[in-house]
């Protein structure tokens, strides 16, 4: 991710520019929610597509995620707030404030470095059911960006759940929720036809 600033740990969490650049392009139109940031490998991809509200709770991340949509022009797209997100103040009556939500946890366990994942959900940081649902709360599609070795079993309360496989993403895949009140399902070919190889960086 050498065209993106930032610190090492969260280049090596980064989204790959072409992974970030196909799920923008099959979100439904509207604005975006984006929970954990970062420096913006995904923030990016969505800010070319419309407005972004964009969360993580390092400062110096966001800083640097500011100065990455700055160098391509996209900063006025951006809103980005710092909030802990095991503590959210996020809070969204229904109706729905986003067309979708984009999370993008730490797969690894609070306290280890980032390339030690854990194949648990409720152990990513922030435990990923919990976030889910912050989710769905805002908007009515949740898209989370996970290892595929990762257990999905947890989100099955939350609503249908459905694997979005990146092109050439070997490593991780997008997973799609929706929730009961989701309007009419996703239209046809707005989210991946499937395929394979890349990483949490390769
Ligand atoms: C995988 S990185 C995000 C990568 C980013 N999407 C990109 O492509 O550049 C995970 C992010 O989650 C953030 N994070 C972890 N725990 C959090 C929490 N409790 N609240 C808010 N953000 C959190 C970290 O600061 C980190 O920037």
């Amino acid at each position: 991710m050498s065209e993106l600033h930032g610190d090492p740990d969260a280049l090596s969490m980064a989204c790959p520019r072409s992974a970030a650049e196909e799920l923008a392009a099959r979100l439904p139109p509207g604005p975006v929610v984006e929970l954990c940031c970062g420096v913006g490998g995904i923030t990016r991809a969505l800010a070319r597509r419309g407005p972004v509200v964009a969360v993580d709770r390092d400062l110096r991340r966001l800083a640097a995620n500011r100065r990455n949509l700055a160098r391509y022009g996209l900063a006025d797209r951006v809103q980005l707030l710092c909030c802990d997100l095991r503590r959210p103040a996020l809070r969204a009556r229904k109706g729905y404030a986003f067309a979708a939500c984009v999370l993008d946890p730490d797969w690894a366990p609070a306290g280890r470095p980032p390339r030690v994942w854990t194949r648990r959900l409720e152990e990513m940081q922030p435990p990923v059911p919990a976030l889910v649902a912050l989710g769905l709360e805002l908007a009515p599609r949740v898209v989370v960006r996970l290892p595929r070795e990762a257990d999905p079993v947890p989100l099955a309360s939350l609503g249908r759940v459905q694997a979005l496989p990146a092109r050439r993403a070997r490593r991780f895949h997008f997973l799609l929720l929706q929730g009961d009140e989701a309007p009419g399902g996703s239209p046809p070919g707005t989210w991946y036809p499937g395929g394979g190889d890349s990483s949490r960086e390769g």
